[in-house]
């Protein structure tokens, strides 16, 4: 269902927010894509601690999700803060494919054919840097050691840049029905200064041709918070976009992180910040409600009667480390270099240097270089942090019947400390809920940071762990 008229004038007013009101809320803090989050992990879960784990979730014989790594680029976009390497030399694909055909295979040991592989993600850095026979022959290993459900959601991020309809039609010939294409901003001054030249036309085309081959669900990224955007500028972007029509949008906050990525030091003078870059992002906001698609949870967007949206209206949205999903349940194995698993409870991150990859798949097949086990509490907060996220509101009894506790006794310090957020209007508490506002969405990450005890100490360390939450 969109959004009627006079909601959508109530949302511009209550997103009117004043300069000191951003001052208090914009402050660094995590995505919680994994709660704990990374920087909780430790060196001391190895891949002896992943074996046993991979052990537990046999013998529950949960669903199975997939998730590869392919860390090539061609070139570096200046802004960017994932796990890349940068290298115009595509020798480096087929030994880098070797490696991880061979953790396929050992990972593959660890999960019994009966169980199903319903979501398989392919992620980069740039994975149609390989090309289409390499990309054919990636799959085809991997459907030798798994089992795949019918209804399997198969998705890959594309660069536009470097994605020809040949690559598409060997995704959409393997059984890809899902595709997720970054963008980030069409402005030319935006594009050059981020070193990443991307005309509208050729990814316009490069959309079409995906829809014409019957890919299910298309999803774009954008970014607010770059160089030399303005909410004007950034309106012309959203404009675009909406003339493609993607069935999903990702609209992610600008992530500067100096201190882990120096490169992003190069404009750090021509950056939008503060109430110039909620107004960029309100700008974004408000343009695609009123194009009818629906504000799902932190940065993303669906069209109405997407699954996305559905299982949100009846609460079975789940996040997992590639953001919002529908197949809660599943355990997620990692593959590659830096990849990170879910399973069970536990997490667990791949080695993230190359070398060291290669030699830990090399003497045994299983890579990971920290981890971590959650305890009761940990459990326990993870939910409260993924009902927020997910859901958008936190019913007390229901968490308290999973857990047994006493919900307001448990988090009665919490409880206090959402106050100042009550009264900034972020958040109701209820004798039975807690549930946030149109405000409260947008500030999503401080409202759960509330229930994360680790960050006080991560508040201490050297260099800032985290980006802002604007
Ligand atoms: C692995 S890339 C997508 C696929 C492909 N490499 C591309 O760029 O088209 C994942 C996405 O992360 C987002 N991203 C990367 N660095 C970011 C940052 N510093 N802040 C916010 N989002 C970022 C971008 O929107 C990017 O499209
Ligand atoms: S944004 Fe995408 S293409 Fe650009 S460097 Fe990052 S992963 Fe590579």
């Amino acid at each position: 269902m969109t959004l009627a008229k006079p909601t959508l004038q109530r949302m511009r007013e209550e997103l009117r927010v004043s300069e000191e009101f951003l001052a208090r809320y914009n402050r660094p803090g995590p995505r919680y894509t994994s709660y704990p989050t990374a920087p909780v992990w430790n060196d001391a879960f190895g891949p002896g601690d992943l074996e046993k784990v991979h052990e537990e979730a046999e013998r529950a014989r949960t669903p199975v999700s997939l998730y590869m790594h392919i860390p090539f680029c061609e070139s570096l976009c200046l802004f960017c803060a994932c796990n890349v390497i940068i290298q115009k030399n595509k020798d480096v694909a087929p030994p880098y494919l070797g490696v991880l055909k061979r953790e396929l295979e050992r990972v593959s040991r660890s999960v019994s054919r009966e169980r199903q592989v319903v979501q398989f993600h392919w992620g980069g850095g740039t994975p149609t840097y390989l090309t289409p026979a390499q990309i054919e022959d990636l799959f085809g290993a991997t459907r030798e050691h798994f089992t795949f459900a019918e209804d399997a959601e198969v998705g890959i991020e594309v660069d536009p840049r470097v994605t020809s309809r040949e690559h598409l039609e060997t995704l959409r010939r393997l059984g890809f029905n899902r595709l997720s294409m970054g963008i980030q901003d069409f402005h030319p001054e935006v594009q050059k200064t981020i070193n990443r030249i991307q005309p509208f036309e050729l990814t316009r085309d490069l959309l079409l041709a995906a829809r014409e081959l019957g890919f299910d669900s298309v999803n774009v990224d954008l970014i607010y918070g770059l160089p030399y955007q303005t909410p004007e500028r950034f309106a012309h972007t959203v404009d675009e976009i909406l003339e493609l029509a993607p069935d999903r949008v990702a609209l992610f906050s600008y992530a500067h992180v100096p201190w882990l990525k120096k490169q992003q030091g190069a404009f750090a003078a021509h950056l939008p910040e503060g109430m110039q870059k909620f107004e960029i992002f309100r700008t974004g906001l408000m343009k695609f409600l009123e194009a009818g698609y629906l504000y799902i949870g932190m940065d993303h967007f669906a069209k109405p009667g997407d699954e996305l949206a559905i299982a949100q209206q009846n609460r079975t949205l789940h996040r997992n480390f590639q953001g919002y999903t529908t197949k809660a349940g599943a355990d997620l194995y990692g593959m590659g270099v830096t990849a990170i698993s879910g399973i069970q409870n536990a997490y667990a991150q791949n080695q993230r240097e190359l070398a060291a990859w290669e030699k830990a798949v090399a003497e045994r097949g299983i890579a990971t270089m920290r981890g971590y086990h959650l305890s009761e509490d940990d459990r326990l907060r993870r939910a409260v942090i993924s009902r927020l996220l997910c859901h958008t509101v936190v019913v007390k009894e229901e968490i308290a019947r999973e857990f047994g506790i006493d919900f307001n006794d448990y988090f009665a310090e919490e409880l206090r400390r959402l106050e100042p957020s009550r009264e900034d209007g972020l958040v109701s508490i209820e004798s039975n809920e807690i549930r946030t506002t149109w405000l409260g969405r947008i500030f999503i990450r401080n409202l759960a940071m509330v229930f994360d005890p680790y960050l006080e100490k991560q508040q201490l360390a050297a260099k800032p762990l985290f980006s802002k939450t604007l």
